[in-house]
């Protein structure tokens, strides 16, 4: 039996497609909405092919509030939105602020003003580990201040979460609402039918390594290897992008269930484990058995030292846990990375 309907933006991008995926493996009702700005459409076979089930599309963007309304009131049957329309990009948002503004606090702003008009209850957001800047302790828990944003992008997940609280605090809908904090989402589906697809020269570590080994690119340059950790190069804590699907299927039913503690909850999505660049490396070329051509460089600018979650609110209250392998989640991203440029 079909559950209830639930408004996927941006569900043709990276995560939102593997969390297309999951919801419609738990039989809920998935309506895509995308203006294609950093994906394609041909994402929605993959998702079809995987699951055996077509999810609905609307192309559109939702920073033009005269075409988001009417899309809601069409989906006014919807019982949540899981918010993950953005751009994402650090540097490009460094020099291009006002887009990102515009674009990821506009459409936030047109979406929560719809779900109010239209009586949709609860709301996910996809915010991000940059919101904590370089902690003073790690695992860094949600408790932990938020520091000044290194960029325009960062800045927009702070502002997001203020003004989503600040939503949901009126008693007006979304009544409800839970943000989520990723850390490094990488890897792709077990099928590799869905994928990361960067437009144009990676900014990210796995992308560029895949694309490294693939051929794509000609070395990977390490950023720093002067940090004070074991081997000098940066910490991160990557988490397979399955695991974090997974994980909005269980924070949606938190709240269509009522399970929820506040109005408005933060979690963290992370392994709770830390590798270097030099680990991730190491486990792409033992996990897949493709050498790796990479040099070292400086630091890159804006680049914090170490970065890991505490997981402990997300698996007390969550009841849930990451549980790929750093070796499961660089082999997932070579198959994809294979299959995309027909390599054997
Ligand atoms: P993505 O670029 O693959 O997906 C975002 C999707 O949103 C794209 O399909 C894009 O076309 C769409 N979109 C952007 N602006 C839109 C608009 N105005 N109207 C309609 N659609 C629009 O990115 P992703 O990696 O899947 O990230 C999803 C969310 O998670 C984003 O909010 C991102 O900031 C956040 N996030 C990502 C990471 C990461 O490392 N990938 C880390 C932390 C947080
Ligand atoms: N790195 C390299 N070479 C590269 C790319 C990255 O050495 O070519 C290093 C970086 O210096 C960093 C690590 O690999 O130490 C991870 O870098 P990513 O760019 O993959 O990820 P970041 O941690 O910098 O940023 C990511 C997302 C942001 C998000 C942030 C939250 O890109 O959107 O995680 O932690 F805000």
């Amino acid at each position: 039996m079909k559950k209830e309907k639930i408004i996927v933006t941006g569900g043709a991008g990276y995560i939102g497609a593997h969390t297309a995926v999951e919801l419609l493996q738990s039989d809920y009702e998935v309506v895509i909405v995308d203006n294609l700005v950093n994906s394609s459409k041909s994402v929605l076979s993959g998702i079809a092919e995987i699951t055996g089930k077509q999810p609905a599309f609307e192309e559109l963007d939702l920073t033009h509030a005269g075409k988001t309304n009417p899309f809601f009131h069409k989906h006014r049957d919807a019982k949540a939105v899981i918010h993950f329309a953005a751009l994402k990009a650090v540097g490009e948002s460094t020099r291009l602020p006002i887009l990102y503004y515009k674009n990821n606090i506009g459409s936030l702003l047109n979406v929560m003003e719809a779900m109010k008009e239209e009586q949709i209850p609860h709301f996910i957001f996809s915010s991000s580990a940059t919101v904590y800047g370089q902690p003073e302790s790690l695992p860094v828990t949600e408790l932990a201040p938020v520091q000044p944003a290194s960029s325009p992008y960062g800045s927009t997940k702070q502002m997001a979460e203020v003004i989503i609280r600040d939503t949901v605090k009126t008693g007006n809908q979304p009544a409800s609402a839970i943000s989520l904090r990723y850390f490094n989402p990488i890897g792709a589906h077990p099928s590799a039918l869905i994928g990361e697809l960067p437009s144009g020269v990676p900014n990210n570590l796995m992308p560029f390594i895949t694309q490294t080994a693939a051929g794509v690119r000609k070395e990977l340059k390490v950023f720093g290897r002067d940090y004070q950790t074991s081997d000098g190069t940066a910490i991160r804590d990557y988490i397979h992008v399955t695991d974090l699907a997974r994980a909005h299927v269980i924070a949606l039913e938190r709240l269509l269930k009522g399970k929820n503690q506040a109005a408005y909850e933060v979690f963290n999505l992370g392994t709770g484990k830390g590798f270097s660049v030099l680990e991730v490396i190491h486990s792409f070329e033992k996990s897949t058995g493709v050498k790796l051509n990479y040099s070292f460089t400086d630091r890159r600018r804006g680049d914090v030292e170490s970065l890991y979650a505490s997981t402990e609110l997300a698996n007390k209250e969550l009841g849930w846990k990451a549980e790929c392998t750093l070796d499961e989640m660089t082999l997932s991203a070579w198959n994809w990375e294979k299959k995309l440029r027909n390599l054997q």
